[in-house]
């Protein structure tokens, strides 16, 4: 899509966000979660969250430190439970780890002692694939990633970056219906991060996946999604929902340098705040 042809003003929708019209891969409906405390009253984390993900679409969510956003992927991944409210992927409610979810940290958690084809491999063991079919998924995976001069590397052997995206293919090689990337950039200097939010950018593009994205990174939620939800402070609410409808989903670098990503990141400062708040 050419930029002229983009509507002048950026798409803000305050909260409550409507739902995608596409068929949705990741729904959230009323979710709360609270954690018990000493106290009678328990710890009210999020509250009330209400947003789908269409299929193949790149959505972050963006919000202040402890504002739930950890708490919102591992209600997705099925390793937390929502108290109240339903969390669905493809349909089906999560009711615990299930293989429709690719998790990625902020750490590799590569195997040291697999080579990198051998890492890939890994989540796939538990798959019923034979052993050529495990290798081919892997090598393509791996080839996704530009990673096959690498395959028979050991971890040691590859930059940090290089291993991150060794890590992607491995959650990728497992084919999930989601992608979860929880703050995969912020242990990263400056540099490495950009190239590789391009490189996971281009990747992900490329596989289609759908993706959902926990940042405290602001321009990188504007450089990498379709699509920003906003949350509040504690307890975490979304309070809008921020349509970018940009070109370049396949390159951050680019994205940046666009007028209205520039117009989309003073308006996210204006959104949480930033200005009038002492850290
Ligand atoms: N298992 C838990 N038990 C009690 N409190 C928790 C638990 N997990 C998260 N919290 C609290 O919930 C809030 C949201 O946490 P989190 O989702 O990690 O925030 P974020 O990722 O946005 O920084 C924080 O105040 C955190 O201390
Ligand atoms: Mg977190």
């Amino acid at each position: 899509m050419s930029q002229s042809a983009l509507p002048a003003e950026l798409t803000i929708v305050p909260a409550p966000v409507p739902r995608t019209a596409a068929a949705e891969v990741l729904s959230f409906e009323g979710v709360t979660r609270r954690f018990a405390t000493r106290t009678a009253t328990p710890f009210t984390a999020v509250q009330d969250l209400s947003f789908g993900v269409a299929k193949g679409e790149f959505v972050s969510i963006v919000g202040p430190s402890g504002c739930g956003k950890s708490t919102v992927l591992n209600m997705t991944a099925g390793l937390d439970r929502p108290s109240a409210g339903r969390v669905t992927l493809s349909g089906e409610a999560v009711t615990g780890p299930n293989k429709h979810v690719g998790f990625m940290l902020q750490k590799d958690l590569l195997l040291p002692w697999r080579s990198i084809v051998r890492n890939v491999e890994f989540g796939l063991e538990a798959r019923a694939l034979s052993r050529a079919q495990r290798r081919e998924r892997a090598l393509r995976e791996l080839a996704r990633c530009r990673l096959s001069d690498f395959a028979n590397h050991y971890p040691f052997q590859l930059s940090g970056g290089m291993r991150q995206r060794a890590a992607l293919a491995r959650t990728l090689a497992i084919e999930p219906d989601v992608v979860l990337l929880d703050e995969p950039f912020s242990a990263l200097d400056a540099q490495t991060k950009l190239l590789l939010q391009r490189s996971f950018a281009r990747t992900i593009h490329d596989s289609g996946v759908t993706a959902l994205l926990i940042t405290h990174d602001l321009a990188e939620a504007v450089a990498m999604s379709d699509r920003i939800l906003v949350m509040s402070e504690r307890p975490g609410r979304i309070v809008e929902e921020i349509v970018l409808d940009l070109p370049h989903r396949d390159d951050p670098i680019a994205r940046q340098a666009l007028p209205r990503a520039r117009e989309a990141m003073s308006h996210l400062f204006q959104s949480l705040h930033l200005a009038e708040r002492e850290e």
